[in-house]
């Protein structure tokens, strides 16, 4: 099972919870990309596949709507996915992660976790203190459950 991590980001922060995330998965030896970059065919059945985006304007930026349009139009199937946003914490935000998630999963894909969000202060950043240990610790629990599903299928 290999592990990849895509995200966008217009000012850093979501590409910083990328790179916890990525180190939690560090059992899985985790690559991670910006959305632009990813390539379907990159992607094989039993990989385990974690998408984020800032919300913009209540939903996931253009970019990463593109790239899982892309995605969705090859299939996930037997792919491990799980979506995560970042956003202001405010009382109406709206949503990515989910919107990520379902499309993760109406291509096939296999979830793992529930949509995730983290916190930036304002819109440029910074994050949230404490934000990157629980993207960390986010990572690592994913990697967990991704394992779990590789064993209850081959069993
Ligand atoms: C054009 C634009 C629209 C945004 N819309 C929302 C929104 O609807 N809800 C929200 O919580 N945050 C919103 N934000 C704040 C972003 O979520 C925040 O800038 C982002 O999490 C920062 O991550 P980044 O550094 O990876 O871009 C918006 C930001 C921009 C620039």
């Amino acid at each position: 099972m290999k592990a990849l991590v895509i995200y966008d980001s217009g000012f850093g922060n979501t590409k910083s919870i990328a790179e916890a995330i990525a180190t939690g998965l560090s059992s899985l030896n985790a690559k991670v990309l910006p959305v632009g970059q990813l390539r379907p065919e990159d992607i094989s059945s039993g990989d385990l596949l974690v998408v984020g985006s800032p919300i913009n304007g209540w939903r996931p930026t253009q970019k990463t709507l593109e790239a899982l349009s892309r995605l969705g139009s090859r299939g996930l199937a037997g792919v491990v996915a799980a979506g995560f946003d970042t956003r202001v914490k405010l009382f109406i935000h709206g949503d990515a992660a989910r919107k990520i998630t379902k499309t993760l999963k109406d291509a096939g894909a296999s979830i793992v976790a529930k949509p995730m969000a983290f916190y930036v202060k304002g819109t440029e950043g910074p994050l949230l203190d404490g934000e990157t240990s629980r993207a960390a610790a986010w990572g690592e629990e994913l990697s967990a459950n991704a394992r779990a599903y590789g064993t209850q299928r081959s069993a």
